[in-house]
């Protein structure tokens, strides 16, 4: 029986060509391919600065510091997400609030946000679920009317669109940020990026990218000579290789034609879904293009007389894996037990009750597209 991964990475020989050439330069890291990389991710989005990082949690860590977000802050974020998206305000020593989501796309619902923010309310990180734009003009004008940033949290959504504008151009924000690992849109192996339209943030994402520390002589505040460099505050080593930079570009090349393959599964598998009472997928509105990151479904269990145990050790037992995306963060232990939240969003309640997500990737044949459809709807006959 083949086994059908829920995701896994497409490389060829043309990225494994390019990694093998930095392999064999005289830089691995700190090279001319990371300022080729982020060049390419600004053409591509339409931002001004990029900035490649260690990985994507990196990203949103140093993309809240830029933002000043710190203690005594409060961080509006979405209930149903990674985990990431609020640990890194309380990496910072502010405290992430939890948002409740909408129920046809399960990304953050703008409503909530105005009901979630304080005084102490710095910034909003919408996260464009499973690689589907959430309402961006909305919680931009949220945030403005009440003088909050907005970071995205564009981890699923590298190649999507919004209103005609590519998710990273932050016309609606004042950062993005990305990750590459292996699942996502385009892989550098661990990888993560942000993107900004504002100079000030950018130098800051600099430095907090290399441990603080500056050796551009117009920001230097003494300049004695060449060895010279000043770290102007604390940063942290975040810094991404030049062979998986490498990677990046090359990857870069191909994402339409990835982004496009992901479409046409989740097409086929829309399809397949639209006459069922039981299977109910996410909805993507008129004017978005997701990037198709993941392919979730709502399930009503009770309709087919089965729980979502037995359902996922069925296909599992057919070769297809399956997954949830996400168990609401504030359930999470630490967040439970350690930080004493106590929520109560009722729409991410039921949405994890009801969530699975299918296998989808850029190489999935018709036939495990077709296997993974048959088993799946064999349950409701
Ligand atoms: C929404 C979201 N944000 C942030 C991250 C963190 O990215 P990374 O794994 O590259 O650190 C992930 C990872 O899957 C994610 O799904």
């Amino acid at each position: 029986m083949k086994y059908i991964p829920l995701t896994i990475h497409t490389i060829d020989s043309g990225d494994i060509k390019q990694v093998s050439d930095v392999l064999k330069s005289s830089r691995l890291t700190q090279g001319p391919k990371i300022k080729e990389f982020e060049q390419a991710l600004c053409k591509y989005t339409e931002a001004k600065y990029a900035v490649a990082v260690s990985n994507g949690t990196a990203a949103l860590h140093a993309a809240c510091l830029a933002a000043g977000i710190g203690k005594g802050d409060e961080v509006i974020v979405p209930s149903i997400s990674f985990v990431a998206s609020a640990n890194c305000v309380l990496y910072c020593g502010a405290k992430p609030v939890f948002c409740d989501i909408k129920a046809d796309s399960a990304n953050i619902d703008p409503r909530d946000i105005e009901k979630k923010i304080t005084n102490r309310t710095k910034a909003i990180i919408p996260v464009h679920f499973s690689g589907n734009p959430v309402d961006s003009q909305q919680i931009y004008n949220i945030a403005k009317k009440n003088k909050l940033l907005v970071i995205e949290d564009a981890a699923h959504a590298l190649g999507a669109v919004y209103r005609g504008a590519k998710i990273g151009s932050c016309r609606y924000s004042d950062m993005a940020t990305l990750s590459l690992h292996p699942t996502k849109s385009i892989t550098t192996g661990e990888g993560g990026v942000i993107l900004t339209n504002d100079r000030i943030l950018y130098q800051r994402l600099l430095l907090f990218r290399s441990h603080g520390i500056t050796k551009d002589a117009q920001l230097l505040k003494n300049n004695p000579g060449p060895w010279y460099y000043e770290m102007q505050t604390l940063g942290f080593n975040y810094r991404m290789t030049d062979f998986q930079a490498s990677l990046g570009i090359s990857q870069l090349k191909k994402i339409d034609r990835f982004i496009l393959k992901r479409k046409n599964i989740a097409k086929i598998y829309d399809k397949a879904f639209e006459d069922t009472s039981w299977i109910k997928p996410l909805k993507i509105e008129n004017n978005r293009k997701s990037s198709y990151h993941l392919y979730v479904v709502r399930i009503d269990f009770r309709k087919i007389k089965k729980t979502r145990k037995q359902v996922m050790e069925y296909l599992l037992r057919n070769g297809i894996e399956t997954q949830v995306h996400y168990i609401p963060i504030y359930e999470q232990p630490y967040y439970k037990n350690e930080l004493r939240y106590r929520v109560n969003c009722s729409k991410a309640k039921q949405y994890y009750q009801q969530a699975l997500s299918l296998p989808i990737f850029v190489k999935m044949t018709q036939k495990e597209i077709v296997c993974v459809v048959r088993s799946l709807l064999k349950l409701g006959e």
